[in-house]
């Protein structure tokens, strides 16, 4: 089978899991905003990735805008966000942000996967520095003991740098692809 890794990426750490993922598959990989249906159509497989934005995931009309030419072959689809994928209330929580984007026959085709991202205040342009500041605002007012974990982590790593891509992580899919291939 042959393969493509599309993503959606802002600052480049979903593009590392799309490579990783590429590299480990021999699959090629494109940005998501340089794909489009004939050239999906010419793969067995596709895979997209996409940053996790305000709980839209980035790039990802490059799956819905073309479903009609790849919803016969089979579709994966990875996040990347600050989150912990770890924590089930975390994944409920993309899973119901992908529910307004994915058709129900999509939702029952595609193969979900998430990945741990992180964030670097210095590299965010002014758009995603006000929402975090938004973002931040809104949380404060709620109160600690009233967030989430994922709005706590966020608070706690407001301004920062972390960094928690980890190519152990893509294990589950690779092993996925391997097994439907
Ligand atoms: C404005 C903004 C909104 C974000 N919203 C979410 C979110 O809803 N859920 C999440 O887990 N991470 C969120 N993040 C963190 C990003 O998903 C994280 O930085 C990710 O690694 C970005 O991937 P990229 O570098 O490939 O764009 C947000 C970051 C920014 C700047």
């Amino acid at each position: 089978m042959n393969g493509l890794v599309t993503y959606g990426s802002a600052y480049g750490s979903t593009q590392k899991y799309a490579q990783w993922i590429a590299e480990e598959l021999s699959y090629d990989i494109k940005a998501a905003e340089e794909a489009d249906g004939a050239m999906l159509a010419r793969y067995d497989i596709i895979i997209h990735g996409g940053g996790l934005y305000a709980g839209g995931v980035k790039g990802i009309q490059v799956i819905t805008k073309n479903y009609a030419s790849i919803a016969h072959k089979p579709v994966i689809l990875f996040t990347c966000g600050l989150a912990d994928p770890e924590d089930q209330e975390n994944v409920a929580h993309i899973e119901a942000g992908l529910a307004k984007v994915l058709s129900p026959e999509m939702q029952k085709h595609i193969k979900l996967f998430h990945f741990r991202g992180g964030i670097d205040y210095s590299r965010l342009g002014l758009v995603h520095r006000a929402m975090m500041a938004m973002l931040r605002k809104s949380m404060l007012r709620k109160g600690r003991d009233n967030l989430r974990q994922e709005d706590k982590l966020m608070l706690d790593t407001y301004g920062k740098k972390v960094d928690f891509t980890d190519r152990q992580m893509i294990a589950p899919l690779i092993e996925y692809v391997k097994q439907i291939g």
